[in-house]
């Protein structure tokens, strides 16, 4: 059995995306970093002790390693919050790893040093030798199992999950009395770009004499036409499906339209049983969107396709 420790903010968010993980038999949440011994929930959150909110990770080495749980850490976090994470704000949630032997800093090491290299912000993640681990409470202990209800809450009023009713029914709003397509676009693209955080381009690509031309957005100039097939759009109309990119430098044929994004999802619109065109969405993160957004943005786009396309 080995042992991680990663700091990542309000440590019952976090603990749910390890303990999914095959090979991970524990998710403990509590403190590091500090010198006091045994400190308490208030101390830690009133900054009186010098720990960060940590969880340790014990996993079964044949079933789960180092690297892939790095991965899952870096791209649940924001790595470019110095103060905090989401709307948890002082030392106690910034960003910490805690490493146990040189392999380990080693792969932070490198880790760290590719995400710096695709960064257009800088990563503030710290980077230390694991010292003592210290319990939290128990009613921390698997919150979201405990308090299920009370930590969807905190999830999205934290500002890590958006809540998608509400979004929609905004649009829904927006749009169900307005007969002029282009305003609706107009407005569908900027509510997005409004309610969702981490974006760098939120906007559409219509279909027209056979390829995508660029519709109403939000965010820096963009291509202009982009072939069916091609890129992350055009692969989301040629498979008629939405595309989910966690990192767009790995996707083959990915069009750089502005060089800060690194995630990005397309969803496919409809209208009259044919491709209409489709909402296309960047983030300068990496893997910012999840099934949940995947989900949420459908169901927009399924609001557009009913009330919003005229
Ligand atoms: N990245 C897209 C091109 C459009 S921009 O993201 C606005 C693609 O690969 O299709």
């Amino acid at each position: 059995m080995k042992t991680a420790y990663f700091a990542g903010g309000c440590f019952w968010c976090i603990t749910p995306t390890f303990e999914a993980i095959e090979g991970v038999s524990s998710v403990v949440s509590g403190y590091c970093g500090g010198d006091e011994v045994n400190p308490t929930y208030a101390d830690v959150k009133a900054q009186k002790t010098g720990h960060r909110e940590t969880i340790k990770i014990e996993y079964d080495e044949t079933k789960a390693d180092y690297s892939r749980l790095l991965e899952i850490y870096l791209s649940s976090v924001d790595p470019y919050d110095a103060e905090g994470q989401f709307i948890d704000k002082g030392f106690s949630y910034t960003l910490a790893i805690y490493y146990t032997d040189d392999e380990q800093k080693k792969e932070v090491d490198r880790q760290i040093a590719d995400l710096k290299a695709i960064s257009s912000m800088e990563v503030c993640i710290a980077v230390e030798p694991f010292k003592a681990f210290y319990d939290a409470e128990e009613y921390h202990q698997d919150y979201h199992l405990k308090n299920p209800e009370a930590f969807e809450k905190e999830l999205i009023e934290s500002g890590r999950k958006i809540d998608y009713e509400l979004v929609n029914a905004q649009l829904q709003a927006l749009v169900e009395d307005n007969k002029y397509t282009i305003s609706n676009l107009s407005n569908a693209s900027a509510l997005i770009y409004d309610s969702l955080d981490r974006l760098n381009w939120a906007g559409f690509y219509l279909m027209e004499d056979g390829k995508l031309i660029l519709g109403p957005f939000q965010g820096k100039v963009a291509c202009m036409e982009i072939p069916v097939g091609k890129g992350v759009c055009g692969t989301a109309v040629a498979k008629d499906e939405t595309q989910l990119v966690a990192d767009v430098h790995k996707f083959p044929g990915h069009i750089a339209c502005d060089s800060a994004s690194n995630s990005e999802i397309v969803v496919p619109i409809h209208k009259d049983g044919k491709i209409y065109g489709v909402l296309d969405i960047d983030s300068p993160y990496l893997n910012r969107f999840s099934e949940h957004d995947k989900a949420g943005l459908e169901k927009f786009v399924s609001i557009l396709e009913k009330c919003g396309i005229k």
